[in-house]
């Protein structure tokens, strides 16, 4: 399976990528998860890619194509993989093509998370991360058990930086002029699944597996 996982900020890409790739036995490549912690860890690639990622802007494709390069080498990424959050310009999604064709293997799939913009903005103001494990809540919609902390690890939960409302109008804007126009790239190369992204978690999980699995 190798399948990208399209869609605005706070669609639920992520809540559905950990599932998916357990299911599917591939690693879940996210690449804001992979800049987060180049960030956290104060790497080079960090240091470069931390005003870019506050400010709710894109980090220059060349980055995060090297990124991605580098991952898909690894051995777990052979027998397939999940993109998520990759990519994000019609510049990362040619360099993808050329990366796949290098290494003789094609995409299977492309599903577009589709929620509307008051829910995503919703979604994104109530989000909260743990800062140790990474675990991802929702203050209504899926919160921990006890307020403030994860249930997996007990870390205390916090608002990703790029959560804040400014920040989120900005990441709105850069996806609608950057990352829409790859709809209608991969609707093109017969490549794309929508899948309605507005249900329950479990709901929309559904729809990914029928997106995902089902015959065309
Ligand atoms: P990234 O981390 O990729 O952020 P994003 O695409 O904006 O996506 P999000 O993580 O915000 O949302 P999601 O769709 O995963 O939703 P989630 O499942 O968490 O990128 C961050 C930054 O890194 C970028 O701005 C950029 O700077 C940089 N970057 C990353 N990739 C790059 C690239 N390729 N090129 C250049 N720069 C790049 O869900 C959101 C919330 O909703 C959660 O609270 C969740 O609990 C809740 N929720 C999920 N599903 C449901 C549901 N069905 N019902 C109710 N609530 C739900």
């Amino acid at each position: 399976m190798r399948v990208i996982f399209l869609g605005p900020p706070g669609a639920g890409k992520g809540t559905q990528a950990r599932r998916a790739a357990a299911r599917w036995g591939v690693p879940w490549i996210a690449t804001g998860d992979m800049l987060r912690g180049a960030v956290a860890a104060g790497s080079p690639l960090g240091r470069r890619a931390k005003a870019f990622v506050e400010r709710g802007e894109l980090v220059p494709d060349e980055v995060v194509i090297d990124l991605v390069a580098e991952r898909l080498d690894r051995d777990d990424a052979r027998k397939g993989f999940l993109l998520d959050g990759f990519p994000r310009t019609l510049a990362q999604a040619e360099a993808l093509e050329r990366l796949l064709a290098e290494r003789g293997v094609a995409l299977d799939r492309v599903l577009d998370f589709e929620v509307g913009e008051e829910e995503l903005v919703r979604r994104l103001a109530g989000r909260r991360i743990c800062g140790r494990c990474g675990a991802c809540y929702h203050v209504h919609s899926s919160p921990p058990q006890a307020e403030g902390r994860c249930d997996r690890c007990e870390g205390a939960l916090v608002q990703r930086e790029d959560d804040r409302p400014d920040t989120v109008r900005r990441r709105l804007q850069v996806y609608r002029a950057a990352t829409r126009p790859l709809v209608e790239h991969y609707r093109v190369q017969g490549l794309l699944e929508m899948v309605p992204g507005e249900g329950t978690v479990e709901e929309v999980f559904q729809a990914v597996l029928a997106a995902a699995e089902g015959g065309r």
